[in-house]
């Protein structure tokens, strides 16, 4: 069966890492969370206090930014590095949430975080999530989805993920933060988050994520 790329972006919490996980999963496909990219350069960002206004510090700080993703062999989840160091847990912190859409907005940022995904996607075969996806790193993709959620339910499948891992967060201010990405995200200059016309439109608001992995997997299968 020819490999294919499978484009998945929409926005923050409406189930997309979840599902592009067991999509890759099940076909065998190299899974790749361009949002744990972006994330991990704005922790790298806050810890070494780089200044956003600066193009120079920018750049240089970018030039000593390695990312890797390694399979943890315990559990089989892709994990995020940065510099050697495992973040997969600090880059979901709700310090970096408030950060990265202003760090994801630089052209400086977006051009070195896409030319490595192009990179990690050369070789087909591998399931991407993000917001330009579709639009910008593979508008040759074979299955581009984009995914959206009624908003409440959105903020309370973020809420859950956050309490899983012990970070008790009100809801009122997830809410707060997805607002605020949704819009610096949908409105920067920069390939904004949007839909690509070739992209299926997947509604999540009801859908289990069972249904949601049945439905790319159906229609990634019509590509192959
Ligand atoms: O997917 P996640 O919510 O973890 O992404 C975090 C942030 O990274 C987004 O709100 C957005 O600002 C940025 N991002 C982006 N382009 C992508 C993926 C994520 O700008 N392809």
């Amino acid at each position: 069966m020819k490999k294919i790329v499978i484009a998945i972006d929409g926005y923050s919490a409406c189930g997309k890492s979840t599902a592009a996980k067991a999509v890759a999963d099940e076909l065998g496909y190299i899974y790749i969370d361009s949002g744990a990219m972006y994330r991990a350069v704005t922790l790298y960002f806050i810890e070494n206090y780089v200044n956003l206004t600066n193009p120079k510090a920018v750049d240089k700080a970018l030039d000593d930014i390695q990312i890797t993703f390694i399979r943890n062999p315990k559990t089989g989840a892709v994990e995020t590095y940065l510099n050697g160091l495992n973040v997969e847990y600090d880059i979901r912190s709700m310090e970096v949430s408030l950060k990265v859409s202003e760090v994801s907005a630089l052209t400086q940022v977006r051009k070195v975080m896409v030319e490595q995904q192009r990179r990690m996607g050369k070789k087909r075969g591998v399931v991407m999530d993000g917001r330009d996806i579709g639009t910008n790193v593979f508008p040759d993709a074979e299955l581009k989805v984009f995914m959206t959620a009624d908003f409440h339910v959105r903020a309370e499948r973020r809420q859950k993920e956050l309490l899983e891992r012990d970070n008790l967060v009100n809801l009122d201010e997830i809410k707060a933060n997805l607002r605020h990405r949704d819009k610096l995200d949908t409105t920067r200059e920069e390939n904004p988050l949007r839909k690509a016309e070739d992209a299926y439109e997947i509604d999540t608001t009801h859908l289990t994520i069972e249904e949601e992995i049945e439905e790319i997997i159906n229609l990634a299968t019509s590509k192959m």
